[in-house]
């Protein structure tokens, strides 16, 4: 099927229809990012090699940690390791009818109940672990085909990431075993494959040892691949494609290994074509043949001119692709296409952190990887979503703690235009933990976001013994090697001065803003990043602290005592250039970590959007300081009932000149807008209405107004987009209000709406953003939560519609209706 592009949706009139999840300035543009990201898919394998999608037609059931008798007696009888060949569970003779199917990504945390033990507290209340065993083991199993055409082939199974401790299995053989949550793996199957027959995979997951002290989730929560290749092969991530400006072409090392597990010696050599956007060849470079021994491996560089490349850029995230081809007496063997972008980086110790020459201040989030509804097995889609909610907050840089993320989550940044600080799991020279920094540079070393690497987050024992220095002169020599584009870094907490701040390539300063002036004076010639900041904490909504309720006022005032709300960090490091800009923990609400409160709340409130990427208040204040476009952000609502004559406290944000109140009608008068802040009054309540004027250069530009609001009346439902991709993974993000009698949002609903999808797809989760709900993100109901609920829908393969009704018990709110189209779209191939 033909790949379909943007251009050729617009051509064919079949333009997206556009609706307002956020209606907000900045939206616009990051929408149209996210749509452009969405439009071009993932690059798909190029021939001869085959990267076939293995994520549907799986069956699963839960195991036990414990008792052989529920967990298919794995360790017992002939099911143990002395024999290659003897686990009955993953060949034929063995009967999965009962398990349930189950497609990937998948992650089974999420469906479990909470449970109030302390000890889960910072995963998020989910019975994983070694008091549960019967939750936190999880077996997957399925039967697929290899044609015997395959056979000669290399057939490698890839994962992008499992939580935790994967045993793997083929045709009952054990064919390895990764116990990293977060880095790729794949095994070579040629060998215990049947070719022209089924074949059985099983794998069995473990979670119950858990890697860091958030949700983590639990099972095959990435995509599985099946790669096809000949024998004479490129090496995995071996391809590195390094840009440096001349003059004002763009001169590209080019890099790659070709292995060969073919019985004979072969004369290999390696082509580069390097294409634009458009798909034009823009230039090309060639490698000479030289010999490949049976079971060696030979390296290849070269080098290529872009004359006149357009720059990769935030606003305009320009990608180029090499298609990398081995080849024999002029025949491709094997080949690859690796995106990567033209652009510099460069940090100075006095001014900051420059891209294509230019200053520019890392406007940044630290993030998790888990949403609403489906925990950490985010479909592709949901990652641009996400990245989309950040980008319109001004943001312009991620940074993923604490782990090696997603592919998609760096493909998003790519695509959308936003900076990447790149983190490994471990900060250790063990080899395991060196063997995921290579995997994590080799992997993403191309991806033009990244600008630069975390070695790790907060090891205090390294930041204060001397034992941190070799540990860290160790993993930054490593990254060096496979890639001397970018500097390293690490997220240090409080000791500065005797571990690994002394060889650190750029100092990173997690919260502890007494630090940075002393360190900056006596180590000026190292550049500082602010690596984590803020922590500040607040529950979208609520405009008054509540600790019986476990709920945060959203006005930004509260952080925990290491932490600092948004304007005091961002103040702070606005002073000082050399610090480049940092990154505020955390961007997104997510699982685990409840703060300041523990149960019964089960998510964090650190967030500057909720769980669901509803925006807290404070994302108005970032939005003023980090983005150019006109805006102004008053409140809090004006439904305060029952608090008639009681002063409230009225902030606004805005990057004009000044700001006038305006309560009922009467002005309250102009406050100028004081330089990274905010202003504020104190009103006593009267139902009515507020409004705000921002004038720039005494002209009003922009009013909001908040209004009282009358009871909930009706449901209202609306999607960030209205027509999806029938591709079986695209999503439309609901949003879910209730309205009063006059059509208005009501900011305090709290009603529960069921919903009811049918036709082409399905509603794969649900929530609200409420960090102490404990309604199922897995059912098909989900309370408002101070007005806002989120379902996502995802489309099936077949095109058509999608339609998704809500309403109330009794009917108590008029119901609503909203139909998603589902347009024919390419697939990607699957394995059979
Ligand atoms: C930091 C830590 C984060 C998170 C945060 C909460 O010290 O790096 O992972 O726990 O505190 O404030």
């Amino acid at each position: 099927m033909p790949r379909l592009t943007r251009r050729d949706v617009l051509r064919s009139g079949l333009i997206l229809s556009g609706s307002t999840l956020l209606p907000h300035a900045g939206w616009a543009q990051a929408r149209a990012l996210m749509q452009n990201a969405i439009d071009d898919q993932a690059l798909p394998a190029v021939a001869p090699r085959e990267k076939l999608l293995f994520d549907y037609g799986w069956r699963f059931m839960f195991g036990n940690a414990e008792d052989p008798s529920k967990d298919l007696n794995f360790g017992m009888g002939h099911n143990n390791f002395s024999k290659t060949g003897e686990f009955e569970f993953a060949t034929a003779k063995f009967d999965d009818s009962k398990w349930r199917e189950q497609r990937l990504p998948h992650d089974w945390a999420v469906e479990l109940p909470f449970v109030w033990d302390d000890e889960l507290q910072s995963h998020g209340y989910k019975p994983l672990g070694r008091k549960y065993p019967a939750t936190s083991v999880g077996w997957y199993r399925r039967t697929f085909e290899v044609p015997a055409s395959d056979q000669g082939k290399r057939i490698s199974i890839q994962f992008d990431g499992a939580f935790r401790d994967a045993l793997i299995f083929v045709n009952g053989c054990f064919i390895g075993r990764h116990d990293n949550g977060y880095t790729p793996f794949s095994f070579d199957l040629s060998d215990f494959l049947r070719y022209g027959e089924k074949n059985y995979i099983v794998v069995r997951m473990d979670a119950t040892y858990n890697d860091g002290w958030f949700y983590e989730g639990a099972g095959i929560y990435r995509h599985v691949w099946m790669i096809k290749q000949d024998k004479l092969h490129l090496g995995q991530w071996e391809s590195y494609v390094r840009t440096r400006m001349e003059g004002g072409a763009a001169v590209l090392d080019l890099g790659t290994v070709v292995n060969n597990h073919g019985a004979k010696s072969e004369n290999a050599s390696v082509r580069w074509t390097i294409r634009d956007r458009a798909g034009k060849t823009v230039a090309t470079a060639q490698a000479a043949a030289q010999p490949v021994a049976v079971n060696g491996s030979a390296t290849y560089t070269a080098t290529a001119r872009i004359a006149h490349p357009e720059l990769w850029d935030l606003d305009s995230p320009t990608l180029y692709t090499a298609t990398v081809t081995v080849e024999t007496d002029g025949t491709a063997r094997d080949a690859e296409e690796v995106s990567f972008g033209v652009r510099t980086v460069h940090f100075d110790a006095d001014k900051g952190f420059f891209l294509n020459g230019k200053h520019v201040w890392i406007q940044g989030t630290c993030n998790h990887q888990d949403h609403a509804g489906v925990g950490s097995a985010l479909p592709d889609r949901l990652q641009y979503y996400r990245m989309a909610v950040l980008k319109a907050m001004g943001s312009n840089a991620v940074r993923t703690s604490h782990n090696m993320p997603t592919p998609e989550w760096v493909e998003a940044c790519d695509r959308m235009g936003m900076l990447m600080l790149c983190e490994t799991r471990t900060m250790s020279a063990t080899p395991e933990a060196i063997e995921a920094l290579k995997i994590m540079i080799k992997r993403y070393r191309n991806s033009p976001g990244i600008f630069l690497w975390s070695m790790g987050n907060e090891e205090w024992e390294l930041e204060r013994w001397p034992m941190g220095v070799p540990i860290m002169d160790d993993m930054q020599r490593v990254s060096n090697e496979l890639d001397p584009t970018r500097l390293c870094t690490a997220a240090v907490n409080g000791s500065y001065y005797s571990g690994i701040s002394k060889v650190l390539e750029v100092e990173g300063f997690n919260y502890n803003l007494n630090s940075p002036d002393k360190y900056h004076q006596t180590h000026p010639k190292q550049p500082s990043i602010g690596t984590e900041t803020a922590s500040a904490i607040s529950t979208r909504g609520v405009y008054r602290t509540d600790p019986l309720r476990n709920e945060l006022s959203a006005y930004d005032t509260n952080q925990p005592g290491w932490g600092e709300t948004a304007e005091t960090w961002w103040q702070f490091y606005h002073a000082r250039p050399w610090l480049s800009g940092g990154f505020a923990w955390t961007g997104l609400d997510y699982r685990g970590e409840p703060t300041p409160y523990g149960w019964p709340s089960i998510s964090s409130q650190f967030g500057i959007s909720d769980t669901c990427g509803f925006p807290k208040d404070t994302y108005y204040y970032y939005q003023s300081v980090w983005s150019n476009e006109p805006m102004l952000h008053v409140f809090p609502h004006w439904n305060f009932e029952g608090q008639e004559g009681q002063p409230i406290s009225i902030w606004a944000y805005s990057n004009q000149d000044e700001v006038e109140l305006l309560v009922n009608g009467k002005s309250l008068g102009v406050k100028k807008v004081p330089a990274l802040s905010h202003v504020e009054w104190s009103v006593p309540y009267e139902p009515g209405f507020i409004e705000a004027r921002a004038r720039k250069n005494g002209k009003v530009v922009l009013t909001q107004r908040r209004a009282t609001t009358g009871k909930p009346a009706s449901i209202r439902l609306t999607a960030d987009r209205t027509t999806i991709n029938a591709d079986g993974e695209d999503l439309a993000m609901v949003r879910v209000e209730a309205l009063d009698a006059q059509g208005r949002a009501v900011p305090t609903a709290m009603d529960m709406i069921d919903f009811k999808v049918t036709g082409n797809g399905a509603l794969i989760g649900v929530g609200n953003g409420d960090p102490n709900c404990h309604e199922s993100d897995k059912g098909s109901k989900r309370s408002l939560f101070n007005g806002l609920a989120q379902v996502i829908l995802q489309a099936n393969k077949t095109p058509g519609q999608l339609v998704i009704e809500a309403s109330t018990r009794g009917n108590s709110l008029k119901p609503a209706t909203l139909t998603i189209t589902t347009q024919q779209a390419p697939l990607r191939p699957e394995v059979a």
